[in-house]
């Protein structure tokens, strides 16, 4: 019997001396010897067995040696982890927090955002309309007749025949007329898709459309509506100037040029050596499209305008590529 704890006592110890640096083989000497089923605990139980005379002293050996095994064990784990290698390291407070990584608005959803607060504050109401719409609405109530090229297969995503993606916001133009009578005053922010991709055309892009309408609108409502904008889009340095162009929902219609942010009208790349940056298309409504929506064109005029949110943050932003705001590059898009 003594020689048989003498044996546990030696092998004990020497496996502790062996298994020190590893807190697993320091875990499952703890199991071979302390566990429930482990060599003391077997030893002790086995104690019942014995002559009465032996048991005291077999006891008290045995009991003597389970505890120095669980200090010992207890001590080597300590020394383990403080030597930081162990399975649980003590913490350093000293060390510098890890630091949260935080969202942020899209760069498009954010110029969109702040072209419908300038909107907002001259008093239009945000609209919104369906995505996949109806040829009507995307063309014939516009006054795009079904051999426009504008319905040409390389731009329009078809769904059906009567049915497409949207290829501009101005839909909501006749939606919200038909809605309500005059006077209107709405902006719509929005996705318009085309079949269209490079530098500078993705087939998915925004645009802000606007419409007003009351009895005695004029042209000069629209222009110093646009001047504001843009003098509170970019700076009240920025000049317009208005060119005649041609849109079949409006008449007359004028595209808005921006003197050149980057040279100021001196040329360069951005503005093609011309010194002026196309930023929008507008116009007065079309009597056609008030004859569309019942509207009595005798007494009501009004003005629309449509713009590419992307066009305006790549002026705004100075970014040459379109196509950077849908890789979704973080590197990028953690600049704005
Ligand atoms: N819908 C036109 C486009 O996508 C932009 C536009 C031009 C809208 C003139 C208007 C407008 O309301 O009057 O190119």
């Amino acid at each position: 019997m003594e020689h048989q704890l003498d044996q546990i006592d030696s092998e004990a110890r020497r496996e502790l001396e062996a298994s020190a640096g590893d807190s697993q083989k320091l875990q499952a000497l703890s199991v071979k010897y302390l566990g429930r089923k482990g060599v003391l605990t077997q030893f002790l139980r086995s104690i019942a067995s014995l002559p009465p005379e032996a048991r005291p002293g077999a006891g008290q050996r045995a009991n003597a040696i389970k505890q120095r095994l669980a200090a010992d064990l207890a001590a080597a784990v300590e020394a383990l982890a403080m030597s930081g290698r162990g399975a649980t390291p003590p913490i350093d407070v000293s060390l510098p927090g890890r630091a949260l990584v935080c969202g942020a608005l899209h760069p498009i959803t954010q110029i969109s955002g702040e072209i419908c607060d300038i909107f907002s504050r001259l008093g239009f109401d945000i609209v919104e309309g369906p995505e996949v719409e109806k040829d009507y609405y995307n063309f014939e109530a516009l006054n795009i007749p079904p051999n426009h090229p504008a319905r040409d297969m390389q731009d329009t995503f078809f769904v059906s025949e009567a049915v497409v993606l949207r290829t501009h916001t101005s839909p909501l133009q006749i939606r919200t007329m038909e809605k309500q009578p005059p006077p209107v005053r709405i902006i719509a922010p929005g996705k318009v898709f085309r079949c269209d991709s490079d530098q500078t055309h993705t087939p998915m892009f925004h645009q802000v459309e606007g419409l007003l309408v009351d009895e005695n609108v004029s042209f000069g409502d629209l222009k110093g509506t646009l001047t504001a904008f843009v003098h509170q889009m970019f700076d009240e340095q920025t000049r317009l100037r208005f060119r005649p162009s041609f849109f079949p929902f409006t008449e007359p219609s004028a595209e808005v040029d921006i003197l050149c942010v980057i040279c100021r009208g001196q040329g360069c790349r951005v503005c093609k050596q011309t010194g002026w940056l196309e930023i929008l298309g507008s116009g007065m409504v079309h009597p056609a499209v008030f004859e569309n929506v019942g509207y009595d064109a005798t007494r009501y005029t009004g003005f629309a305008f449509g713009m590419g949110v992307e066009r305006i943050a790549m002026l705004k932003y100075g970014i040459d590529d379109l196509r950077k705001f849908f890789e979704n590059d973080l590197r990028f898009l953690s600049q704005f």
